[in-house]
């Protein structure tokens, strides 16, 4: 992306668009080592390097926060060793420097924040907040009443016992069942887990909760941007 040098500069917080203009003609401003004293002089921001008294001017990155709604068969990585598709094949190339907030498995679609502050994804992930996550299973049998109270009590997964959590049946269906699960934290593949040791294994599952924060109607795949309502409910947790 091209951008003039004094726009740049302003950008970058060095001076306001008046000001870097003066320190451009002062002789202040170099690009790539070579001083530039001509106004409207245009940078790449992809190799140029800007230098202002001898030192690199950087442009402060702006923050965002994305909400996607995972697919089943992304993984959540920036880069995956085995080439899978990632999360981040569902982003256009200008979000490029944004990571995941904690994960969805591969097999498990969802919401996914995704975010380049890194206070953000430090609140949400630290267990000390214990944010609310709600998930939809779909879980093989039909669970009773004894099963599902032994999930909100709180039971034994890798030898560790899980916090109290809710859970509700959704649907009975033939064979089957959908469940509504709420915990309160984000071990390796809880729900998961929490389902298996009911004898109920997950058939598929869905985030559809962070928080206050729903998934909604946004399409399996598409993304949109947080309000700042929203980042701001989630930096005051
Ligand atoms: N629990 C799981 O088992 N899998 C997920 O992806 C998220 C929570």
């Amino acid at each position: 992306m091209e951008m003039r040098l004094q726009k740049f500069l302003a950008k970058a917080g060095i001076a306001s668009r008046r000001k870097a203009e003066e320190y451009i003609l002062d002789g202040k401003i170099k690009v790539n080592g070579q001083l530039i004293t001509e106004l409207g002089t245009k940078i790449n921001l992809d190799k140029d390097l800007v230098y202002y008294n001898d030192k690199i001017v950087e442009l402060i990155p702006e923050k965002v926060y994305i909400l996607l709604n995972k697919p089943e068969k992304y993984v959540t990585t920036v880069k995956d060793q085995f080439n899978r598709p990632t999360v981040m094949d569902l982003l256009p190339p200008s979000l490029k420097g944004v990571h995941p907030v904690g994960r969805l498995d591969y097999n498990t679609s969802g919401l996914l924040l995704l975010t380049n502050d890194g206070d953000f994804t430090y609140k949400i992930t630290h267990p000390k907040h214990s944010i609310k996550k709600i998930y939809i299973a779909k879980v093989r049998g039909i669970p009773k009443e004894t099963s599902l109270e032994k999930l909100r009590k709180g039971l034994v997964i890798d030898n560790y016992k899980t916090a109290p959590a809710k859970a509700k049946i959704l649907r009975k269906l033939k064979n089957d069942a959908v469940i509504e699960i709420t915990i309160y934290e984000g071990r390796n593949r809880q729900v998961r887990k929490m389902c298996e040791a009911i004898g109920h294994p997950v058939i598929s599952l869905k985030r559809i909760a962070i928080g206050n924060i729903f998934l909604a109607n946004l399409p399996l795949g598409k993304y949109r941007n947080l309000t700042k309502e929203e980042v701001d409910y989630f930096m005051k947790l």
